[in-house]
């Protein structure tokens, strides 16, 4: 097995190198009219996930050399040491074990010597059990009043992956059930999401896995002040109103909160790949243990998949490999996810953090700079919104953004042939995208000339196809671990630790020492701008 190396030292970098140059002026229709079975030839398919590549800009040959990367890269080692609970987190000597959260119980996966899957299952026991009373309405509130509002304290990972899967799964959530998240130190949100509710009917999850993030505690003591408030300052009353989810017990405690009431997970969960962890408390509560274990399961299919499927059929293999392509060999600097589902509007903000945190790095595993491009800007929003707003760019502006576009066959609910119209619309857009309209056809549809070339699509914009069955619990969790896996296969070939997240560290060190300047006595901050947009908001807030 190969160790880790960097990418432009691979045997197969100089051919993919000649691929690319080979590759980029030819356009998607050629490719189509060379190569008849290509649609069958560049699609693959597990556990009701079809995935059609073959409007990539990629042929046989650059895929062949594609693979053999992948093989020269140290992957399968790297993936191999994941699963095997090995600290492949080096720069903050932690496994990556997220993969045990939904093995089975029974199956065995240890890190440390220790086999952590009966842990996980206490957990989901007893966020089951919780999950249930809440859901019953047997979980009182301190006037006895049974809970019919959740709000999720928590930010980054902590938010995004429950935030995501309580709208991906909203028609699967118990009735009379109100789930609202607040993230933002702003305040102006937890004001927002609270307004309108009552503190007597009011449950908290404060979620956080190092339970000191500035937002998250800051959140947490506003709620706790406004419930506090509401029952006339009975600290009696936390302990029905609050619950924590953390790897911090002592900090639990601290904060006032009964360890009876915490939900652990550990240090070998990533933030960004938690969701399916007690951090998915909300989500537990809204879908109820068995949708939440069945989105567990879909999970693991893809689990197993990833680490038994062929590489040339594993479906995350080849998005990470097309990703590295996009990215590295055609410098497609940016990479748009668009699911045609209003239910997964969260979605691509979620991969937002999973990928760009995960692979926006510089550095090596062993230290030295990277010298090819890694993480490309990962946006999009649903279509067919989105179409009305930024895909005139997609189809026209001089970038090129590969798409990801994410549908699904079979509705949910559908109301005279909505669902046929979203999948159209899908289908289309991504046939445009890669086909484009030539100034021949344009002529040939009796185009005014003035017009033709303004009309003219140039396509050869490279997309993916992601055909899902139907949005299910189970499909959502498939879903999740189909681009938590794409990234790891990515991270590796770029040779990046994708697993810390130094870079947002600095920020957060100098709003500590920022903060105390906004108030008291006037201190000089560090550099001309920033002080002087310190002194205008002193002078505003009546400080000067
Ligand atoms: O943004 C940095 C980060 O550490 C993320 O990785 C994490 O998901 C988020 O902050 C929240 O952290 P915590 O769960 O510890 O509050």
């Amino acid at each position: 097995m190969n160790a880790p190396a960097p990418l432009d030292t691979l045997p197969a970098h100089r051919s993919l190198l000649a691929h690319a140059a080979r590759l980029r002026d030819i356009h998607l229709r050629e490719l189509f009219s060379r190569e008849p079975g290509r649609a069958q030839a560049m699609s693959a398919e597990a556990h009701d996930l079809h995935l059609d590549f073959s409007k990539q800009r990629v042929d046989a040959a650059a895929m062949g050399d594609l693979l053999a990367l992948l093989g020269q890269s140290g992957f399968a080692a790297r993936r191999g040491a994941m699963f095997a609970g090995e600290r492949i987190n080096v720069t903050e000597d932690r496994a990556v074990l997220h993969v045990a959260l939904r093995a089975p119980r029974g199956t065995v996966m240890r890190t440390g010597g220790r086999d952590v899957v009966p842990d996980v299952h206490a957990v989901l026991d007893r966020m089951a059990a919780f999950a249930d009373e809440v859901r019953a309405g047997r979980w009182r509130g301190h006037t006895g009043r049974p809970i019919r509002a959740i709000v999720n304290i928590g930010i980054g990972g902590s938010d995004l992956g429950p935030a995501m899967a309580n709208d991906a799964l909203r028609d699967f959530a118990a009735p009379g059930l109100d789930f609202r998240f607040v993230s933002n130190v702003d305040p102006g949100d937890f004001a927002w999401k609270t307004q309108d509710l009552d503190p007597a009917e009011t449950l908290f999850i404060v979620a956080s896995k190092t339970f000191t993030t500035q937002e998250t505690m800051a959140n947490a003591r506003t709620a706790r002040a406004w419930s506090l408030a509401a029952f006339g300052g009975d600290e009696r009353s936390v302990a029905r109103h609050f619950v924590a989810v953390s790897t911090a017990a002592d900090l639990v405690a601290q904060f006032g909160i009964d360890p009876g009431n915490m939900f652990g997970f550990w240090d070998w969960v990533g933030g960004r790949y938690s969701m399916d962890s007690a951090i998915g408390l909300a989500t537990m509560i809204a879908i109820g243990p068995d949708a939440f274990r069945d989105m567990l399961a879909g999970f693991r299919e893809v689990d197993v998949h990833f680490l038994e499927a062929p590489p040339e059929r594993n479906l995350p293999v080849l998005m990470g490999l097309l990703q590295v392509w996009n990215t590295d060999y055609l410098g497609f600097g940016a990479h748009a996810v668009l699911p045609y589902c209003q239910h997964l509007h969260r979605f691509t903000a979620y991969l937002q953090q999973l990928e760009m945190e995960s692979n926006g790095k510089r550095t090596q595993l062993d230290g030295r700079p990277v010298s090819w491009t890694t993480c490309p800007v990962v946006w999009g929003e649903p279509g067919t919104n989105g179409q009305h707003a930024f895909f005139q760019l997609l189809h026209q502006g001089n970038v090129t953004v590969p798409a990801d576009v994410i549908a699904f066959a079979e509705p949910n609910a559908d109301s005279l042939g909505m669902h046929d119209m979203l999948f159209a619309n899908a289908v289309a857009q991504a046939r445009v995208m890669g086909f484009g309209q030539t100034a021949d056809e344009l002529r040939a549809l009796g185009t005014p000339e003035h017009l033709v070339e303004h009309k003219v699509m140039p396509g050869n914009r490279p997309t993916s196809f992601l055909l899902c069955r139907k949005r299910t619990p189970r499909a959502l969790g498939r879903l999740v671990a189909l681009y938590e896996h794409a990234t790891f296969t990515a991270g590796a070939l770029w040779n990046v630790n994708s697993f810390d997240q130094w870079g947002v560290e600095l920020g957060k060190k100098v709003c500590g020492t920022l903060l105390p300047m906004l108030d008291g006595p006037r201190q000089p901050a560090p550099d001309a701008s920033t002080d002087a947009l310190i002194a205008r908001y002193r002078a505003w807030r009546g400080r000067a």
